[in-house]
Formats: C-alpha cells, structure tokens, sequence
C-alpha cells in the first residue's frame, strides 16, 4: 500500500481520504446505507434534518425520497420534457447572442466575445429550474439586460423576483458548509462568523418561503384540473401527485397505508427541490465549460465530433433536437465521459458509517469520515491506459467497461447521483445544438482553464470564448 493511496486530513474533524478503487467495494456497496456527513447541529439550524436527499442521514426518510425523486426525474416522460425545454431555452440563448456578440460590426470589432461559464450557469439556472418546479425562471433574461442597452420583453418585477431567488440558492450553496465545518459555538457567538451565519439562514428562509408558495399554487392549480385532462411532467407536480388518484399507479386498497404509500408533504417536496437545484445546476453548468475547453484544445476531437453531428442534422441548424439524435450522438457522449475522467466536477465524495468499518485493510470506528478522491480514481494507471491522455475513443470500443468504481462522475452505491439521466441528456443536447451552427474558439488558448475549489465541487469561471456562425 502506498502512503498516496490512502491519507488523513484534519480540519475541525479527521477524514480518511481513499484512492484505490479496490477500497470501495464495501464502501459503495448497494447495501451500505452510507450517510454523507457525519449527523450535526447544522442540518438541524437549516432545517434540513431527516430531510430531501443529499444531505439527509436518516436512511428510512432518505428511502422514501430516494423513491419520489428517482419516480419523478427518471420517466420517460421527464425526459421529454427535458429535451423540448432544452430546444426552448436554447432558442432564448441564441436570441441572446445574436443581439450581442452576433452582429457583422460586433465580429469586426472583434467584441463577439463571451464568458461562457457566466451563461452556462445562467441556462442551467433556467433549465433545471423549470423541470423542477414548472415555473420559469429568468436567470438568461437578467443577464442579457445586465449586457445589453436593449432590455427583454419580461416584465422587470418578475425578472427581479427571479433574480432574487437565484442569487439566495447561490449563497447558500457557496456558504451552507459554514454549518458543517464551523462549531455552533463560534457560528452563534464570533461576531464575523455569526453574521455569516445569518446571512445564509435568512437566504435559507427566504428560499424557503418562495418554494413554498410556488408548490402551494401547483396544488391548486392540480386540483382545478380535470382529472381526465393531463398534467405537466415538472418534478413538482410528480411529487405532489405520486400516491394520489391522479397518479396512473395508484391503488386504493382500502387497507390502512404503509408509510411507502404515503404522500409527500410540502416541507418534503421543499427540500427534494432545493436538493435537486442545488446539486444539479452548477455541476452541470462547470462541465459544459470543461467540455468546450477540452474540445478546443483536442483538434482531432472536435473534427470527430462535428462529423457525428453534422451526420445527423445534415446542415439543419434549426430543427429542434429530438430523443434519436440524442441516443445516435455516442462520441459526444463519450466526450462528456472523457472530460468527467479527467477533470471531475465532482473531485471528493464522503461517506461516514454509523458502525464501525473495514475499510481498506483497516479497522475504523464508527463515525469516521472517508473522502474518495476521484482525481485519483480516475488517473490510475493501474486501471487506466495512458489515463493522462484526453481520450473519447476509449469509451467508443463496444466491449470497454470501465474496472468496477474506477469511474465514479455520478459517485456510486445508494447515494448514486439521481440525475445522471437528466445531466448526461442535457449536456449531450447543448453540444448538438452549439456546434452544429457555432463556431467556438477560446479566446486565448494559452491560459489554462480558471476554477475555484469548493469543499467537494469544482467552479469554473471566466471561460472566454469568442463565437461565430459556422459556414
Ligand atoms: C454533470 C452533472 C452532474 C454531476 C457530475 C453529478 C454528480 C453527482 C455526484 C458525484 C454525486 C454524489 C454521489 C455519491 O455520493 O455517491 C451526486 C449526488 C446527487 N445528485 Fe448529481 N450530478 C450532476 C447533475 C445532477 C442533476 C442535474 C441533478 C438533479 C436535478 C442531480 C441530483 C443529485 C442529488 C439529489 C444527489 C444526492 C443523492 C443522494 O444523496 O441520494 N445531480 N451527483
């Protein structure tokens, strides 16, 4: 065992950080509830105890989410709403861009020139907030008024609102670790540290507040509808139908229910939302950006990519994408792989066990935390050919199948990311429609690309990129 696969770090607590995939068998097991953090009094200061998925550690309530979540988001149904809001938002970007960086004298003055990851965040915002709750919101728009003298049709009130709520989910994702990191002692009484503190529980209720009335006005809406006319395919109206009569797999045995045929209450549909934001928009948003680094920077790649695009669309830049061209566009998927390969967006994912543990070779006591690092993972050579190379073509061969948890984008075991359908056909989608009528170039090729390091997730930020219409 080398000393590189397997450390310990030691902030407020000690985590034992893992990098061999052969330490993970037990560890993402399908039958190892794990939980993420080890349970404290900051879950229970934002409300979030016992609650939603991703940070929930009590493994009966996580089961019963888990089984809405997953309901909602893997449908086939979700996932047409999700391709045709795709070819929506995409649409409202390309108007975007053609006031902006798109004119003749903007190209000659060399001003077509944008801060793609600044966009990619404010689409994602847009996208997975509709799929998630049905309403829109209006992260693009505000953007675009913020560039241009040119203001959008949107009522100001309602891009304000939307503004508002965006920057709140921002600060509590960017900030929410205060409350696992830092002791409650220091959070309620160091006076920097507690206005901090503050700061992000007042976002938390706002939040709050605002997700609140947006579930109970689908309520009311759902029950102003006919019951043989449909329903929109949003996660919201899932969670809240799932158990009812407008559910088409509902039962009514009569018989006293189980907890598992329960329905979900507004507080829980809360935090299944909050969670699905928070953990979906900006790991998407990153690897968008990380994707057209990469591509700018593989020629060989890129002239692949575009044969496959180009081999479906046949020069229709305008069709709407549909679900075939998504299941036909494998190189560009597994460019999304390649590019998660090397440059995780993800790059920790913790795991902490109630009972003590064996865990590579050793024996640990119950409560430790273990870090998996994917970097590591990833790279091995042991596992990996030539792992360092930027390389598609190895998830093209039918027969290749990466070594068990050697690959780990969407994580693994129980706790495995709910909306890797969801990420993978959105992030497939957006190549398709960008280059099949883009032409994307980084605007400086010698600056390597710029991201800030949260506690788990990478940030990108400031990826210029200079745009034109392809030929
Ligand atoms: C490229 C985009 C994405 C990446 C790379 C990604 C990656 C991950 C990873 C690594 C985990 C941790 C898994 C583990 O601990 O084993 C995770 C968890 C999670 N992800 Fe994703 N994710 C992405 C997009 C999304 C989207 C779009 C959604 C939903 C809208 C989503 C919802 C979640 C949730 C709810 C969890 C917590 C699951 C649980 O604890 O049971 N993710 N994701």
């Amino acid at each position: 065992m080398l000393m590189t696969d397997i450390y310990e770090i030691y902030g407020n607590i000690r985590s034992i950080v893992l990098c061999r995939r052969e330490y993970l068998d037990d560890f993402l097991s399908k039958n190892t509830p794990g939980k993420r953090f080890r349970n404290c009094q900051g879950t229970e200061e934002l409300g979030l105890q016992g609650k939603g998925l991703s940070l929930n550690n009590d493994y009966k309530s996580w089961t019963f989410n888990h089984h809405f979540f997953n309901q909602a988001i893997l449908s086939p149904k979700f996932t047409n709403e999700a391709i045709d809001q795709t070819n929506k938002l995409f649409n409202e970007l390309e108007i975007y861009w053609s006031k902006l960086f798109l004119k003749e004298e903007i190209i000659k003055e060399n001003k077509n020139k944008l801060d793609f990851s600044e966009w990619f965040c404010h689409y994602t915002n847009d996208i997975i907030f509709k799929l998630l709750t049905g309403k829109r919101s209006y992260s693009m728009a505000a953007y675009f008024d913020t560039l241009s003298d040119e203001k959008t049709e949107y009522e100001p009130e309602r891009v304000k609102a939307s503004v508002k709520l965006t920057q709140a989910l921002r600060k509590l994702l960017m900030e929410y670790t205060l409350f696992f990191v830092i002791p409650p002692f220091i959070r309620h009484y160091v006076p920097c540290f507690k206005n901090k503190a503050d700061e992000v529980l007042k976002s938390m209720e706002f939040i709050n507040q605002r997700l609140d009335a947006i579930i109970k006005s689908r309520r009311e809406e759902i029950k102003k509808t006919p019951l043989d006319e449909p329903l929109p395919h949003d996660m919201l109206t899932s969670m809240i139908i799932k158990n009812t009569l407008r559910d088409d797999n509902y039962i009514h045995t009569g018989v006293t229910m189980s907890e598992a045929m329960r329905s979900m209450s507004d507080t829980e549909i809360r935090v299944n939302i909050l969670d699905g934001i928070h953990t979906g928009t900006y790991k998407t948003a990153n690897m968008l950006s990380l994707i057209v680094y990469y591509i700018a920077h593989n020629p060989d790649v890129k002239r692949k990519m575009l044969k496959e695009i180009d081999s479906i669309f046949q020069g229709d830049k305008m069709r709407p994408i549909t679900k075939d061209d998504f299941y036909n566009l494998g190189y560009c998927e597994a460019i999304v792989k390649e590019v998660a390969r090397i440059h995780p967006v993800v790059h920790l994912l913790s795991r902490c066990f109630d009972k003590p543990s064996k865990i590579a070779k050793y024996h640990w006591p119950a409560d430790t935390v273990f870090l998996v690092n994917l970097k590591a993972i990833h790279n091995n050579d042991d596992d990996w050919e030539e792992p360092n190379k930027f390389n598609p073509d190895r998830w093209m061969d039918e027969n290749f199948e990466p070594k068990k948890n050697s690959f780990l984008m969407f994580g693994g075991g129980l706790r495995l990311c709910p909306g890797r359908k969801l990420a993978t056909i959105g992030l497939v989608c957006l190549m398709a429609l960008l280059f099949r009528k883009y032409e994307i170039d980084l605007a400086d090729m010698n600056t390597p690309i710029k991201t800030t390091s949260g506690r788990v997730m990478i940030l990108s930020v400031d990826l210029l990129v200079e745009i034109r219409l392809r030929n």
